[in-house]
């Protein structure tokens, strides 16, 4: 199951352009009711990647549009970090085809690099030098002239925040602020493309709620943003669209809503006592009999129904009226909305966290 549309609320959310831009210049943002044709910020065709004859990645295939926040979602060990260093050019594809912005990893890899600004896993920030400085030797490295690297370096400081502490060494900082430095350094070349290796990786929450804001407020500024999570919630609440992916394969692709949709819809668990039998024959007649049932799965063993419903909302009621003319008294009743956990689950058949040592 694949969906290739932001998600309506993100999507709504959407900038209309790069500030100072007129909206018209911008291919991106307005979702389905913009006449732009939005560019492929990232493409990957049939990407496999070998390591000493271990496959790590797969026939992995995806695009990144313009101006979505997209997630690649993953256990320990999946393969996002050689994705993202294959589309850095740090990497030779032993497969298949990659390209940023229209430019292909291997023959075009300056071009590549003038788009893309890099986050890495691994905290990048030297403790011993201020905030200023060290974004002043990152544009440094990019050739940046005085002038343009001080107002760059002062507009970055104030999309992430750290203005107030620009001249205090870096060691003073909180992980969260490290964090958005690093976020900083990587938006000094101005790109097109941000690539953010787990970006709250080991931050507390309050933390992580920031800089899901500032990856939000670039997004509003035009930026595309391409990131590595392996916390659910993040990519849920973050993201336009997700690849999940396990053990260097694409699982599943598509807008978080979407993916949950595809589930079945929402999960009832009934729950009947021992001496309730004729279970399945229940189950046949609320298919028969409700609308908004999608699927009944019986548990003979445990005595229960589990049933899927396009929305609690409205089944629990006849849901709960059509047992009882049917005489079959309810010991317990549970319901829950799908969550990318159930996708994961889905997907993978195992839960990421009992592959990740980090959660
Ligand atoms: N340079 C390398 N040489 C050999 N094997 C490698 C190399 N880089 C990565 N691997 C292997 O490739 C697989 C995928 O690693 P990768 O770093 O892409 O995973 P990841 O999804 O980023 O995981 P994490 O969540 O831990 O960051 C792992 O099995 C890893 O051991
Ligand atoms: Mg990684």
């Amino acid at each position: 199951m694949q969906t290739h549309k932001p998600s309506a609320s993100k999507a709504s959310d959407r900038p209309a352009g790069r500030e100072g831009e007129a909206p018209s210049g911008y291919a991106g943002g307005g979702g389905d009711a913009s006449p732009y044709k939005r560019m492929k910020a990232i493409e990957i065709r049939h990407l496999k990647k070998t390591f000493n004859e271990k496959t790590v990645l797969e026939n992995l295939t995806l695009d990144v549009e313009e101006g979505e926040v997209f997630g690649m979602l993953g256990p320990n060990g999946a393969g996002k970090t050689t994705t993202i260093r294959t589309i850095l050019t740090l990497l030779k594809p032993s497969e298949g085809q990659v390209k940023v912005w229209g430019h292909d990893v291997e023959t075009q890899p300056r071009e590549v690099r003038q788009v893309l600004g890099y986050v890495p896993q691994e905290k990048a920030v030297d403790r011993f030098l201020t905030g200023r400085e060290h974004l002043t030797l990152v544009a440094d490295l990019y050739h940046l002239g005085k002038t343009e690297a001080r107002k760059r370096i002062r507009e970055v400081l104030e999309l992430v925040d750290l203005t107030q502490k620009a001249d205090d060494l870096v060691n003073s900082y909180s992980g969260g602020m490290k964090k958005k430095l690093d976020i900083a350094c990587g938006l000094i070349p101005d790109p097109k493309v941000l690539v953010l290796d787990e970006p709250t990786l080991g931050l507390d929450v309050e933390s992580r709620i920031r800089i899901w804001e500032y990856i939000r407020r670039l997004q509003h500024a035009g930026l595309t943003t391409l990131m590595t999570t392996n916390y659910l919630d993040e990519a849920d609440q973050l993201c336009d669209r997700i690849a999940i992916l396990d053990r260097g394969r694409l699982v599943a692709l598509g807008t978080p809503e979407g993916l949950k949709k595809g589930l079945g819809g929402d999960r009832v668990t009934i729950q009947f006592g021992p001496q309730q039998d004729r279970l399945e024959e229940l189950a046949g007649s609320l298919r028969k009999e409700l609308p908004f049932v999608n699927e009944i799965k019986v548990s003979p063993a445990s005595h229960e129904l589990e049933i899927r419903v396009t929305s609690n909302e409205e089944a629990l009621a006849p849901l709960i009226q059509a047992i009882h003319q049917h005489r079959h008294p309810i010991l317990a009743i549970q319901y829950s909305r799908p969550t990318l956990e159930d996708v994961f689950i889905t997907y993978t058949g195992h839960k990421i966290k009992e592959d990740s040592a980090l959660l």
